[in-house]
């Protein structure tokens, strides 16, 4: 389990917050599909997680406390959206600190989308528990499908299974 080298508060986005997000957005979204420069915007930020719960990671170290990472929650479908990290903050736990706070707040599994190409990402699923359960390349943009059951939601549904005899 990665220790957090600096101070990090996980909580709900205020909306003084949002610009920093978007930031956040435009820079990994321009990342994972480079072949769409510039479609990432504040507006289509805004836009993307209408209506869900937004999460960010507050560190203090650098003179006030930035934004370094948001996650956005689909609570109805316990949809993980987004989850973003700043470059210059990756593999410090800040993408694990956001994930857990929000699984935590789930009451069993929960599902996201990644980009097919993603591998850092797919690795950092893999590595956290998340299993592939589709795989839709027939689109403009490829992705597989992601899984995620905590210790309950698992032994619920390994009974289930047991129960249908599969
Ligand atoms: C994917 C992403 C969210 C991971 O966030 P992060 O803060 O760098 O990850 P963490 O430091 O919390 O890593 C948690 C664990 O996963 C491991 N991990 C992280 N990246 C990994 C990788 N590329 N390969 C293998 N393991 C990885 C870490 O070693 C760590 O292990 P530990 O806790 O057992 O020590 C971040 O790289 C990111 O924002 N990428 C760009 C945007 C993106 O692709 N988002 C996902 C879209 S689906």
């Amino acid at each position: 389990m990665t220790s957090l080298p600096f101070d990090i508060q996980i909580r709900a986005a205020a909306l003084a917050d949002l610009d920093a997000c978007a930031e956040i957005y435009k820079a990994c979204q321009d990342e994972i599909f480079p072949g769409c420069p510039g479609a990432w915007t504040r507006d289509s930020f805004a836009r993307a997680t209408a209506g869900e719960e937004v999460l960010v990671a507050a560190a203090s170290d650098d003179g006030g406390r930035s934004i370094v990472g948001f996650l956005s929650l689909w609570r109805a479908d316990a949809f993980v959206h987004f989850l973003h990290v700043r470059a210059d903050r990756r593999r410090r736990g800040v993408g694990r600190a956001l994930l857990e706070a929000a699984l935590a707040t789930l009451p069993g599994s929960a599902e996201l989308k990644c980009a097919i190409d993603n591998r850092d990402a797919l690795a950092f699923y893999a590595h956290l528990g998340w299993v592939e359960t589709e795989r839709e390349t027939g689109g403009s943009e490829p992705f597989v499908r992601l899984h995620y059951a905590s210790r309950v939601a698992a032994a619920s549904e390994a009974r289930g299974y047991q129960a249908s005899g599969d």
